[in-house]
């Protein structure tokens, strides 16, 4: 693995590639996947008359179902890259309640799911229940990446989860007081264990590289803490946020063991498993430095944002009141099961101000974007993220993916700088820093549903016509297949 300074070469078997997730990407061809939370969420009139959410629907999507192989051909062939990143549907792949597959179960003195023992006969159970022709089709998407020189990263659980484990607009009206409570409940984690393990032994043969959960945290602020309440189920509450922050970071240990134990066959150069999880770690800095509230409170927000699901997953810190101090009862040693990478998600820079809330998580607010701005109104930043990756390896120890970096750009003005600038911060901290990143994922391939706000911010490298699917190429795409056909930044 040598480098060269001036050219700026990234290591041999870097891997190159685009992200995407099926629930912003699968729709718009072929069978709609309407068995999940988020179908429910963004179609309900009340989420949509108050704003919540923006009223779009997945399926007018780009229709990757249908479309797969062809855009994974584009990402070899226009796009030079080695790999790609995509999401599986739990609700395509078991519509109907895993829930009365008995395992074993093993909890804590606080009551806290453990471990679980899934045998083969368990295993059998599953199989009756999965929907085999989306199994299929998953087979046959996977196939074909690896058929066009990608080397799979499979996230599995990418936000959507089965309506009959989370129905968001009973829980939204009940304050989460339902049985369908989604991440409120641990019963929740049982079943994410037997979807992974099932995952792991059906797809395995073709998987090496798995991401477990795609952001813990922005699942339990944008569900749990925001007053926009924009994600499912709505609410608005640091205990609930607690809960589900705790559960969804839990469910990576749930999901690691499991792929460990039935993933056995070897894909690829990281086989038979290689295992991580994907965090969001964002620059956060005072809204006014000379402001001691704004500095506590984005001093706060890092801990809040960036380390808490860290700590937990790596550590068994479970700051359950979210005070920055683990107490003896918080420790949770026993849940550490594991992380065989770290993925890196960064978008930008936000400045933090303090605002009279009452709990502390209730009382940050971020200054909009002023500056260098994209159109979503998010701070581009590039230098922090040679800061974050170098922060989480120094603290957490694990070799790094970047498993999402872009930019929301419709008129493409600002994404070839935007690319060029995050991924010179990559090679300085991979050069400079010694960290070892083996990685980057571009977000997102094409323009997609980008969850409560629809169609309106335009991440991809592809334009989509939203009739005829048609992919158009931004002048992006050559920048970026400089890149990665390159492996270098010249
Ligand atoms: C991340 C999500 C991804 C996409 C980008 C813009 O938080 O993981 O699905 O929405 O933001």
């Amino acid at each position: 693995m040598g480098w060269n300074r001036m050219e700026r070469v990234f290591p041999e078997g870097f891997l190159w590639g685009t992200a995407i997730s099926s629930f912003q990407a699968e729709m718009g061809r072929g069978e709609p996947s309407k068995g999940t939370d988020w179908w429910a969420w963004v179609h309900d009139p009340e989420n949509i008359k108050v704003g919540r959410v923006s009223g779009d629907s997945p399926v007018d999507g780009p229709g990757f179902w249908e479309l797969y192989d062809d855009d994974l051909e584009m990402c070899r062939s226009q796009l030079g890259g080695n790999s790609v990143r995509l999401s599986i549907d739990w609700g395509r792949i078991f519509p109907e309640p895993t829930s009365d597959v008995e395992v074993n179960v093993k909890r804590d003195k606080f009551d806290n799911v453990c471990q679980l023992d899934i045998d083969n006969s368990n295993m059998d159970a599953l199989e009756r229940l999965a929907d085999v022709d989306a199994l299929t089709r998953y087979r046959e998407i996977l196939s074909s990446a690896i058929r066009h020189g990608l080397t799979p990263m499979l996230t599995l659980y990418h936000w959507p989860i089965p309506l009959w484990l989370h129905d968001p607009v009973e829980s939204r009206d009940t304050k989460g007081n339902c049985k369908a409570n989604g991440w409120l409940s641990q019963g929740t984690l049982v079943e994410f264990g037997k979807f992974s393990a099932y995952v792991a032994h059906r797809l395995g043969d073709l998987v090496d590289v798995y991401g477990t959960v795609n952001e813990p945290r922005i699942v339990a602020e944008h569900g749990y803490l925001t007053e926009r309440g924009e994600f499912p189920p709505g609410l608005n509450d640091p205990e609930l946020f607690l809960r589900c922050l705790k559960n969804v970071s839990m469910a990576h240990g749930m999901a690691y063991e499991q792929v460990k134990r039935w993933d056995k066959v070897k894909a690829s150069a990281y086989g038979p498993s290689y295992v991580g999880l994907v965090s969001v770690l964002q620059s956060y800095v005072p809204a006014d430095p000379g402001n001691p509230d704004d500095v506590r409170m984005s001093r706060y927000v890092e801990y809040m944002f960036n380390e808490w699901g860290l700590n937990a997953v790596f550590h068994g810190d479970y700051d359950m009141d979210a005070d920055m101090v683990v107490e003896p009862g918080e420790q949770l040693l026993h849940l550490v099961k594991g992380c065989d990478f770290l993925g890196v998600n960064y978008y930008s820079l936000w400045r933090v101000k303090h605002k009279e809330g009452g709990h502390p998580l209730l009382s940050y607010g971020f200054e909009p974007c002023t500056g260098n701005c994209s159109e979503y109104g998010w701070e581009i930043h590039p230098e922090g993220l040679r800061e974050v990756l170098a922060w989480a390896y120094g603290r957490y120890r694990r070799p790094i993916f970047v498993t999402e970096n872009g930019i929301a750009d419709a008129k493409d003005e600002k994404r070839v700088r935007y690319l060029r600038s995050h991924v010179e911060q990559v090679h300085r901290a991979i050069e400079v820093d010694g960290v070892p990143v083996m990685g980057y994922y571009y977000w997102s391939l094409m323009d997609n549903f980008e969850w409560s706000d629809g169609y309106r911010p335009r991440f991809g490298l592809f334009n989509v016509d939203r009739d005829t699917k048609r992919r158009i190429p931004k002048k992006s795409v050559e920048a970026y297949r400089e890149i990665a056909s390159k492996n270098s930044l010249l």
